[in-house]
């Protein structure tokens, strides 16, 4: 595929423009299309230039995302037909961004790319909080666990006795629906179940909101009522203190 275009897989940050790199502005504003997900858009894409493509590949309104493979094909006919292409990806595009396939299909197609990464929603969430994400005394490993598998439900192969460390702070992506099975089965390990939580929603949005409880108390609020904005749950030595 010679001639063809240039993709930049540009992490987008937690949502909040300010939270963009000079980076990712740059390949915005140079952008001929830009492919997004749902929670890399809103004011992020008013960097973009007027007349680039803008292309919505997440989920909308109810609708089932868009299947991975058809967004990698997407990608790869938008680079077919030269120019600049930007992936925008929510956060940092590594964590949990299905980075791994529209690179393996960007590779086999020899379309040249480079990766700019992004603030991850783990390090904005902390920060929102007022805590760090490590700790020299008490919490010296940090660990980032999807609380969801492909088919959104707690990964089989997740390790619990890492995730029950009660001095490792853990970050749980897209675990709304699984907490209440994960806390369970992290407590039969031995994890405490008055050890801190917080449940970080919309962080940097404007309608960010940050809940302090504990991982018991947790467990039966997203029981009883999930909630469906973007969230994330810090649990650990890094949920105490700060201003959640
Ligand atoms: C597909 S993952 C992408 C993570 C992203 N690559 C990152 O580095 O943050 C999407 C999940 O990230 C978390 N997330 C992303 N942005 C968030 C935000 N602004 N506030 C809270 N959670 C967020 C939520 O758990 C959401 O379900």
């Amino acid at each position: 595929m010679s001639g063809a275009g240039f993709v930049s897989f540009v992490g987008a940050g937690p949502g909040d423009p300010e939270l963009l790199t000079l980076k990712a502005v740059d390949r915005l504003r140079r952008a001929d299309a830009v492919l997004f997900d749902d929670l890399s858009a809103g004011p992020i894409l008013a960097h973009a230039r007027r007349g680039a493509d803008l292309v919505g590949v997440g989920k909308r309104a109810g609708r089932p995302s868009p299947r991975q493979d058809h967004v990698s094909r997407l990608l790869v006919d938008y680079a077919a037909a030269g120019g600049r292409i930007v992936r925008l990806k929510s956060g940092d595009g590594g964590l949990f961004g299905r980075l791994e396939e529209e690179l393996v299909a960007v590779r086999a197609a020899g379309v040249p790319f480079e990766i700019v990464p992004g603030v991850p929603s783990a390090c904005a969430a902390a920060a929102a909080c007022g805590i760090p994400l490590t700790r020299r005394m008490t919490a010296r490993r940090v660990q980032f666990v999807t609380g969801h598998d492909a088919a959104g439900r707690l990964p089989e192969d997740i390790d619990l006795d890492a995730l029950a460390d009660p001095r490792a702070c853990t970050v749980v992506f897209m675990g709304r629906h699984t907490f209440p099975a994960l806390a369970a089965a992290l407590i039969v390990r031995g994890l405490p179940p008055n050890t801190p939580a917080i449940l970080a929603e919309a962080v940097s949005a404007p309608e960010q909101r940050l809940q302090r409880m504990t991982v018991e108390t947790l467990a039966a609020e997203l029981a009883a009522y999930p909630g469906s904005a973007p969230a994330l749950i810090l649990m650990g030595p890094l949920a105490e203190g700060g201003d959640a």
